[in-house]
């Protein structure tokens, strides 16, 4: 495995692969790598001859300084787990080589992330997707993959990013991956590092009370499965939802009957003390 630090050194690996016919798969991560983030890995090492994954915590994202700051950072352990994993090369540049002169320095470019971008993250974490869609669009550019691998724990990224595909022109397939959980439900995340033992310990009630609601989802109606995943969770000292919405999987719009979409996720984001937890769950899945 071959640790590239620049987009020219990126540049040249990749067209050294393409030039002997080798298909290319990305895998854009953050760093500080855990089986979710490997579970990825995984599927592009298997579907492409080339598997390319960067580590980069893109400061564009982040709306809030000091969960930048805190981001877990340990770049010579994923590189390791990553070398042991069949990945080829791994793309770890600093900030300076992403953004010249610095993330304020690049040409303004408002992307086209649609409604999908409107709710939810993007509600509660104003110009995070647009952070996403710049440093996402630019990994396209610099690697130029014939793949590319996103978890579906971050359900609403996935929807954007095609969106951002598609609205910038870009080729690439967008690959799905399943959420990887810890045995005790809690979906495998970066910052799961940051909980103490006691907030480690109740997090795993929010996948049980999203699993619970699919049940009690059958003979209630949307509002109620809503409202029984709120309180249940609130009534959880250390657990503050910020938001709970069950809404069409493709769309993002929110629903009221479950009749009106064939594919209906829910999806939430839950305060574990300070930490902000992510996760979500299908009603209904397409056929
Ligand atoms: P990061 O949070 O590091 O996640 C990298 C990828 O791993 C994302 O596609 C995410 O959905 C996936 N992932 C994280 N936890 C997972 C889990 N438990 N199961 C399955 N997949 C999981 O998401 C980002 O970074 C950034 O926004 C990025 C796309 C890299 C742009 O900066």
């Amino acid at each position: 495995m071959i640790i590239l630090r620049t987009v020219n050194d990126v540049r040249d690996f990749v067209s050294t692969a393409k030039g002997r016919g080798a298909s290319v798969g990305l895998v854009p991560t953050m760093g500080a790598l855990h089986d979710g983030h490997l579970s990825l890995v995984e599927q592009a090492v298997k579907g492409n001859d080339v598997t390319i994954v960067s580590l980069f915590v893109n400061p564009t994202q982040f709306n809030n300084p000091t969960d930048l700051a805190t981001y877990p950072r340990q770049e010579e352990d994923d590189f390791k787990l990553l070398a042991k994993a069949g990945v080829s090369a791994v793309f770890a540049p600093s900030v300076e080589e992403m953004y010249p002169g610095g993330p304020d320095a690049q040409p303004k470019h408002e992307f086209d992330l649609g409604h999908a971008a409107e709710v939810m993250e993007g509600k509660y974490r104003p110009g995070h997707f647009q952070g996403v869609a710049q440093v996402v669009s630019l990994l396209f550019r610099i690697v130029n993959p014939d793949r590319a691998y996103f978890g579906e724990k971050d359900f609403q990224q996935i929807a954007v990013i095609r969106n951002m595909v598609k609205s910038e022109g870009i080729k690439v397939d967008i690959i799905a991956c399943p959420i990887k959980r810890a045995d005790d439900g809690l979906a495998l995340s970066s910052r799961n590092a940051l909980l103490t033992p006691e907030q480690r310990a109740v997090a795993p009630e929010i996948h049980e009370a999203l699993k619970y609601s699919v049940e009690y989802s059958r003979d209630h109606s949307v509002r109620a499965t809503h409202d029984t995943v709120v309180e249940r969770l609130n009534a959880v000292p250390e657990l503050q939802v910020e938001y709970f919405e069950i809404v069409d999987g493709r769309t993002l719009e929110a629903i009221d009957e479950w009749e009106e979409s064939p594919y209906v996720v829910g999806c939430i984001t839950v305060y574990c003390g300070k930490v902000r937890l992510i996760d979500n769950i299908a009603y209904r899945l397409p056929k």
